[in-house]
């Protein structure tokens, strides 16, 4: 969603600012803009790609060593140049980028309006803009400390003061928000988007502000100074490039050996980070829900008792009684999607243990959590996440223990004959092109890897999906299918072929065209054709699976033109509920 940069540091700012802002796209964005602090706060701002933006400034003078900048993902108010970051002040002096949501917006509205300005943005990013000036007093950390204790929501903020045009002050609440040092200081809402020259990073804590300098930065706590821990930029943090693929996607999916190698030999998880309690519920949106689910049969098993598996935005409205000893497993690549924090704190409000399984060990998911397992897969640019979910499964793998850790070994390896099995789909796509409707139909893990295929393929082609338990077709979707209707059937685990044989010939008979990804020559036999998997534990199956789903997604997509990294209307991470 949303991203934020921020640069000083004695050299002109637009060129790093707009260098950030590429590394952002990945989050998914409608417009974005730059503001540059000289004599006076100058600004930018273009709806559409990054390189509308540069057209632009193609045509402006934009000089200044310092500058903040911003990808937009439209909430408030449509994706237009009025609404788009930064935010100025009426009276010039404030310029803002903003992540987050001002829940109290309306108020401040009419505050700000009672003091005779007149917003021209629909954003309750703006009204942030004429607060600071509203308090503006000569120092703009007061100025900013008074204006984030008005402010109810969640936030990261960058702010330029034309008084002080060296300067960049900050401020986070439930959004991220890092300060990086090295030559010159950085603001990023995002470690990927930081320049080559920052090796180190303060990540701040909420309810804190910053005075970012060329030279470093200040930080405070409720008006008063404090000491922030360092770190190293890992440069597993930073985005590298697409060595030679087309898209991060499908580079991304060839690393998953790797990834997965890298979740199952790591040491990076708390302490007592294992399976506990009286119960267990798996929680995550979108493909983390997935990777729960295709889990769901793993975690039965090992714990005797049955698991539920809860989409954090539904779990928050559940009206289940606290339960002694329940422990809440959250799943999340990024760490950072708003649903998923708030079933965290829901969950600690509960007085259910909680353990976070993302991909961001400095996340703020990680934080919220009692202990976390961090997958190291290294950053995920796409917006469409393939090794986020395989390695998730992978981690789920590990905490199911001895019972399975032969089979989770196993898994870099199945993936790699996997990536191998599916290069075949290339010419698979052409069935797609008339495609009204595509069907995923899976049992037991084979579910989970079918609603994560079905999503794949929507969210990058944008053909309507269906991912389905194959036992439920006959319930009421098979009306849907008619000649030449594609579905693609995973069967994975040998006890299920008969049941999956029926339900292939049942879709068959009424003229569906099928595709099997299985690794029963069978069932290979029984489709239209046929993606060969090597034989797989089947309650661990997914994270082998999804891999042909996903490179169908990806062929199809391809074939249709599609933005593939950067799909309409989605975002990488989803910072608001
Ligand atoms: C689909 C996709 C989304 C995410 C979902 C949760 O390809 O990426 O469905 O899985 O937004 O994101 P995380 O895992 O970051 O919490």
């Amino acid at each position: 969603m949303c991203g934020i940069i921020g640069f000083t540091g004695g050299r002109d700012a637009a060129p790093i600012l707009i260098a950030g802002l590429k590394a952002l796209e990945y989050r998914g964005y409608d417009s974005a803009g730059i503001a540059v602090a000289g004599k006076k706060i100058t600004s930018v701002k273009s709806v559409g790609r990054i390189s509308a933006l540069e057209k632009k400034l193609d045509e402006t003078t934009l000089v200044g060593d310092c500058g903040i900048g911003h990808t937009r993902w439209a909430t408030h108010g449509c994706p237009t140049e009025e609404n788009c970051h930064p935010h100025m002040s009426a009276d010039g002096k404030f310029a803002v980028v903003h992540n987050g949501i001002i829940e109290n917006d309306k108020e401040l509205r009419a505050l700000v309006r009672a003091a005779g300005i007149e917003p021209i943005s629909d954003t309750d990013s703006e009204i942030v803009a004429h607060l600071l000036s509203l308090y503006y007093d000569g120092d703009p950390v007061v100025a900013l400390g008074r204006t984030v204790s008005r402010l109810k929501g969640s936030f990261a903020l960058g702010v330029l003061c034309a008084d002080h045009p060296d300067e960049i002050y900050a401020a986070k609440m439930r959004s991220p928000l890092l300060i990086g040092y090295g030559d010159g200081t950085c603001l990023s809402s995002d470690g990927t988007a930081m320049p080559q020259s920052i090796n180190e990073i303060t990540v701040l804590a909420d309810g804190q502000t910053a005075r970012l300098t060329k030279n470093g930065a200040t930080v405070y706590f409720r008006g008063r100074q404090v000491q922030c821990e360092r770190t190293k930029l890992k440069s597993s943090r930073r985005a590298a490039g697409l060595s030679g693929y087309p898209h991060y996607m499908i580079k991304e999916m060839y690393e998953q050996p790797e990834a997965i190698a890298r979740t199952i030999s790591s040491e990076c998880r708390g302490k007592r980070a294992g399976l506990r309690g009286t119960g267990v519920s798996l929680i995550g949106c979108g493909s983390s829900y997935n990777a729960a689910l295709s889990c769901r049969p793993m975690l039965e098993r090992v714990t005797g008792r049955s698991v539920d598996v809860a989409l954090a935005g539904e779990f928050l409205y559940s009206e289940r009684v606290p339960a002694y000893g329940r422990q809440c497993i959250l799943l999340s690549q990024s760490g950072e999607t708003a649903d998923t924090i708030s079933a965290a704190e829901e969950a600690k409000r509960r007085g259910y243990g909680t353990l976070a399984i993302t991909n961001v060990h400095a996340s703020t998911l990680t934080r919220t959590c009692d202990d976390y397992l961090c997958t190291r897969a290294g950053p995920e640019i796409s917006v469409a996440t393939t090794k986020g979910f395989t390695t998730q499964v992978a981690a789920l793998g590990l905490l199911a223990g001895n019972e399975f850790a032969a089979a989770v070994k196993e898994l870099p390896g199945l993936a790699e004959k996997a990536l191998r099995a599916s290069e075949g789909l290339k010419d698979s796509a052409v069935k797609f092109d008339n495609a009204g409707c595509v069907f995923f139909m899976g049992r037991g893990a084979d579910y989970g890897a079918a609603l994560e295929g079905a999503l794949k393929l929507k969210e990058i082609s944008y053909i309507p999906a269906i991912g389905i338990a194959a036992g439920e077709l006959k319930h009421g979707s098979i009306s849907l299918i008619e000649k030449g209707t594609p579905v693609i059937a995973v069967c994975t685990d040998d006890r299920l072929i008969g049941k999956s044989l029926l339900s292939i010939a049942t879709v068959k008979t009424r003229g569906g065209f099928v595709i099997g990804v299985t690794s029963s020559p069978e069932v290979a036999a029984a489709c239209d054709e046929a993606v060969m998997l090597p034989p797989v534990h089947p309650m661990l199956s997914a994270a082998v699976s999804v891999i042909p789903l996903q490179r169908l997604a990806y062929e199809v997509a391809l074939r249709l033109g599609r933005d593939i990294d950067k799909p309409r209307n989605l975002a990488k991470s989803v910072t608001v509920e």
